[in-house]
């Protein structure tokens, strides 16, 4: 169709300030663009210390940013190229589109709803572990650590389900060290000065949590390879298919992208469903009425008994909660894409060159598609609710080509959990605990951690 109307100018953000937006984006990332929505509209643009960065913030937009016009758009965008010193060329940033497209081809068997099926179990049974843990130190100990609790679990039954490895030795080195990284590279995306090539601190910091990070993995491969041949297991997990598939010309993965992949899985597997499953117990423990109903689901559905992939058709409940949780506090909360060619959008000419950011902090508080967007409500989640909606106005695990490999696997693992929690215990807040505020890191953080108190129903 001939094009009639000529493109539009983005309107600028934060230009009265001589960095660009820089200095208030550094000090409330996510006050400043929800200002410049509220002055400027879904889509605007701006430079901090000269980057230039567009904000997209409508499901029309983001459809066609993500899906529709996606060839126009790659990872080669800055906050992939901030993350790259320690995710590397493994499959969550790889920019490369042909490169990216035989990882994944490699790595999508494992991540079917079938094959997730058969992981459910691992999933639950780590999960009865961890409550026996719980059961055995509450006495003595009634505050929990959540974040940490759940993290554990959440390494340990990735590793134990796609590389059949225990990791619970080295799991807390592991926590330790990722959250070293998403707070220095957090802040250096908020304000990316001093450059991370200058020997800081900061920098020091950061290549000690790689090389943990590293450890942990060279672990994890080493409990694989060593004593047994992967490809002769009765069982082959992702290690095995990884290690012995070939590429068209016959080779086979190197070592280091080996190592690269097992990294990124461990890292797009572990802070994302620790996050959720954390904030999940803290809006629940806030919201006894809400954790009323998730009871009666339960007791329903399994009597008692711990939940099978089966029973998750019938927790639909238990997975709103988990849905709504992900829509508040969605902890992939902002990713971006560099436009490779000049698009319009919306009407809007979006220039090559710019770095499109996407953030569902933002979108999912979209007025026009959440009439309460503050308030934790799972009835966000009925049938009715989600058709009416535009598919674009909820995207916690991405879309298009690059949508999150893991969805079926952390939207089952999430669900049985908490189910399998919630059929014998519950989580309060202590007397007098203060709200806890979300941390917009390179991923969405409880600050300071989430504490409950464990009690038996
Ligand atoms: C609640 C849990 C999770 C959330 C919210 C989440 C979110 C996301 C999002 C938003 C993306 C797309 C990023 C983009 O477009 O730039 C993504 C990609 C990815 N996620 Fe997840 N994720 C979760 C769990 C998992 C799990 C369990 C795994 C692995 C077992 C995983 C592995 C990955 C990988 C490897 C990618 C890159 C995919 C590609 O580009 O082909 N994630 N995730």
């Amino acid at each position: 169709m001939p094009r009639t109307t000529t493109p539009r100018e983005l309107p600028t953000a934060g230009s009265r300030d001589l960095l660009g937006g820089a200095l208030a984006f550094r000090r409330d990332q996510l006050g400043f663009l929800a200002d410049n929505v509220n002055r400027h509209g879904d889509l605007f643009r701006f430079r901090p210390l000269g980057l230039p960065m567009v904000l997209a913030n409508h499901p029309d937009h983001i459809q066609h940013i993500l899906v529709d016009g996606e060839q126009r758009y790659d990872k080669n965008a800055t906050i992939f190229k901030v993350v790259r010193p320690v995710l590397r060329d493994g499959l969550i940033a790889i920019a490369d589109k042909e490169r990216w497209g035989r990882q994944r081809r490699m790595m999508a068997p494992l991540f079917t709803p079938r094959t997730v099926a058969g992981f459910t179990e691992n999933m639950t049974d780590e999960t009865v572990r961890m409550l026996d843990r719980w059961d055995r130190r509450s006495a003595a100990d009634a505050l929990l650590d959540i974040t940490d609790e759940v993290g554990q679990l959440a390494l340990r039954i990735v590793n134990r389900s796609l590389f059949s490895a225990d990791v619970s030795a080295a799991a807390q080195s592991f926590e330790r060290a990722f959250a070293t990284a998403n707070d220095v590279l957090g802040s250096f995306f908020r304000f990316p000065f001093p450059p991370l090539s200058w020997p800081t601190l900061r920098r020091r910091r950061l290549h000690r949590a790689i090389d943990d990070m590293d450890r942990f993995v060279s672990g994890v491969i080493r409990q694989r390879t060593e004593g047994s041949d992967p490809s002769q297991s009765q069982s082959p997990d992702l290690l095995s298919l990884l290690m012995h598939s070939t590429d068209d010309d016959g080779s086979v993965m190197e070592p280091e992208q080996l190592h690269h992949e097992v990294l990124n899985l461990c890292i797009g597997a572990f802070e994302t469903t620790t996050n959720t499953l954390s904030w999940a117990f803290y809006l629940l423990a806030r919201h006894p009425h809400i954790e009323e109903r998730l009871h009666e689901e339960v007791d329903r559905v399994l009597a008692g008994r711990v939940p099978r992939f089966d029973d998750l058709p019938r927790l639909t409940y238990t997975r709103m909660i988990i849905d709504e949780t992900l829509r508040i506090y969605s902890p992939a909360y902002q990713t971006m894409r560099h436009v490779c060619e000049e698009d319009i959008v919306g009407g809007y000419r979006i220039p090559a060159g710019s770095n499109i950011l996407i953030n569902s902090y933002l979108l999912h508080r979209h007025p026009e598609f959440w009439p309460d967007p503050e308030t934790f409500d799972p009835e966000n989640f009925t049938p009715e609710r989600v058709a009416a909606r535009p598919k674009h106005a909820y995207i916690p695990f991405g879309s298009g080509r690059r949508v999150c490999i893991g969805k079926h696997f952390a939207l089952a693992e999430l669900t049985l959990a908490l189910a399998t929690v919630a059929r014998g215990h519950r989580l309060l807040l202590p007397p007098g605990a203060p709200l806890v505020a979300p941390e917009p890191l390179i991923t969405l953080h409880p600050r300071g951690g989430i504490h409950l108190r464990l009690a038996c129903r």
